[in-house]
Order: structure tokens, then sequence, then C-alpha cells
């Protein structure tokens, strides 16, 4: 199985989107068998895939050892594709219970993961550099890193760069691309942008972007992703572009 975290440590770079449309699209379209891990307690991919987060256990107790992770996975509507939940339970499950007398606890979610009979899983984490979004960078062989063509959101990138620096000595890990979101093709600074990604990670940026696009945020409040609700829209042309790049780096 390839693991897959989605990083940024920002805000509002559309992580959380990207995931589902990346997962949706591996499963519809290329036929794998994909796990999506909502590790984030905001649970927005969760109800992204119309699940109610106060009705389904997050990962919350597998990791405090009193389920077994089989028990908290969830098919979805979508055939081959299955989700872990999150709810408000995983914000700071690192120092409750069982976890916080655990000196290994960020490699817990690895171990858990590690046999599950999976193609792909792909992992959405929080906004900030927290022992979720630690976690599944040490669970991940590889991460996607989400971005804006924003100041704050391409600067923000070189601190993740040395915090990924930090994880890859003690655990390797790939950066498989940079993806940009809310991309305008005629932006007056997507150069100046671009370079700037460049320098913090060289080669990495996927030639694909995604435009900005109302259907991804409507398609949320229908539980489904934009190949079902808009499916000749711009967002589900670029996502299942950039997916077509993201397994041609895979393989
Ligand atoms: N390409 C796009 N065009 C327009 N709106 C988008 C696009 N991608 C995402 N959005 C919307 O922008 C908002 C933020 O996206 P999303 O939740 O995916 O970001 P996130 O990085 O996961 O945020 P958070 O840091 O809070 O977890 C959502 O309302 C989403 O529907
Ligand atoms: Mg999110």
């Amino acid at each position: 199985m390839k693991t897959i975290a989605i990083s940024s440590f920002k805000g509002g770079t559309a992580k959380t989107s990207t995931a589902l449309h990346i997962g949706a699209a591996l499963a519809k379209f290329h036929k794998k068998k994909v796990l999506l891990v909502d590790f984030d307690a905001q649970a927005n991919l969760t109800t992204g895939l119309g699940l109610d987060p106060d009705e389904n256990d997050s990962l919350a107790p597998v990791l405090q050892g009193q389920k077994e992770i089989q028990e908290v996975i969830r098919s979805t509507h979508i055939t081959r594709l299955d989700l872990i939940p999150a709810d408000t339970w995983l914000e700071r499950v690192e120092v409750t219970g069982q976890l916080a007398a655990d000196r290994y606890s960020h490699e817990k979610l690895r171990d858990l993961l590690y046999s599950l009979p999976y193609d792909i899983a792909i992992i959405d984490t929080p906004p900030s550099l927290c022992w979720l979004t630690e976690s599944a960078l040490i669970a991940a062989q590889h991460t996607l890193v989400c971005a804006t063509p924003e100041f704050y959101s391409v600067k923000g990138l070189e601190r993740l760069g040395q915090f990924m620096e930090n994880i890859s000595q003690r655990h390797p890990l790939h950066i498989l691309g940079v993806i940009l979101s809310f991309w305008n093709a005629r932006g007056k600074s997507n150069q100046a942008f671009l370079d700037v990604i460049e320098r913090t990670f060289p080669k990495k940026t996927f030639k694909n972007k995604i435009r900005r696009d109302i259907t991804v945020s409507e398609a949320s409040i229908y539980g489904k992703p934009v190949f079902e609700t808009e499916p000749d829209s711009r967002a589900a042309e670029d996502y299942l572009a950039i997916t077509k790049e993201i397994l041609q780096r895979l393989s």
C-alpha cells in the first residue's frame, strides 16, 4: 500500500478538497482501492463525503487501544473508496489515555495502517504542525504539499520544507509534489510564486493546477466530489489531470 499525507500547515490551502478529489478519482476512474483517513478534528473530509462525524467513530479510540481499526473504517457511496472519519476526540488525543504515556505515539498511525488491504491511503491533516500532522507524515511514504498562489502561502512553504528535512532524518519521506489550488491562469504574480516554490521544492510543482471553481464548495454541500455533481466543470477536469500526474510520479 502507498500512503500519502497531505501537508501544508496552513489553513485553507485546499488540503481536504485535494484529499477527497484525488481519492475519489483514483477509486472511480483508475480502479484503485483507496482509504481516506480524516485526521483533522474539523472533520471536513468526513462531511465532504456525506458522513456525520457525530455518528461515526474516528481513529481516536483505535489510537487509544479501545477499538480495532477495522471497526472504524466506513465504506462511502463511491465504489472502492473507504473512509476513516474524524471527530472532535482527535483533538488532543495524544495527551489523553494510553497515548499520553507512549514514547512512540508518533509511530502509532503508521503501525495501524501498515497491513490494511488498500492500493493507496490518503491522510488529510489539520492546518497546523501538531501531533496529528507529524504522525501523518511519519505514517506516510509520500506527501503532497498544498499551496495557494498567495504570498503567505508560498512563504509558509519554506517552514514546511525545513520541517520535512527534520522528519526525513528520522523517517524516509518523499515529496510527491506541490499542488497549487485557487489558481488563476491570468494572475499577475504567478511566475513569482512559482519561482519561490521552485527554490524550496525544486522540480516538484505539478504541471496541472487546480483553478478556482465554485463547484468545489458547492459539491461539499451535497457530500460528493465534483465528478458527481458537476462532471464537466473546470475543477473536475483539473483534478482528473492532476491525478494522472500523481499516478505517473507514484509508478
Ligand atoms: N479550487 C477551488 N475553487 C474554489 N473553492 C475551493 C477550491 N478548492 C477548495 N475550495 C473551497 O475552499 C474552502 C477551503 O478548502 P479546503 O477545506 O479544502 O481547505 P483546507 O486546506 O482543507 O482547509 P483547513 O486548513 O481548514 O483544513 C472550502 O470551502 C472549499 O470548498
Ligand atoms: Mg481541511
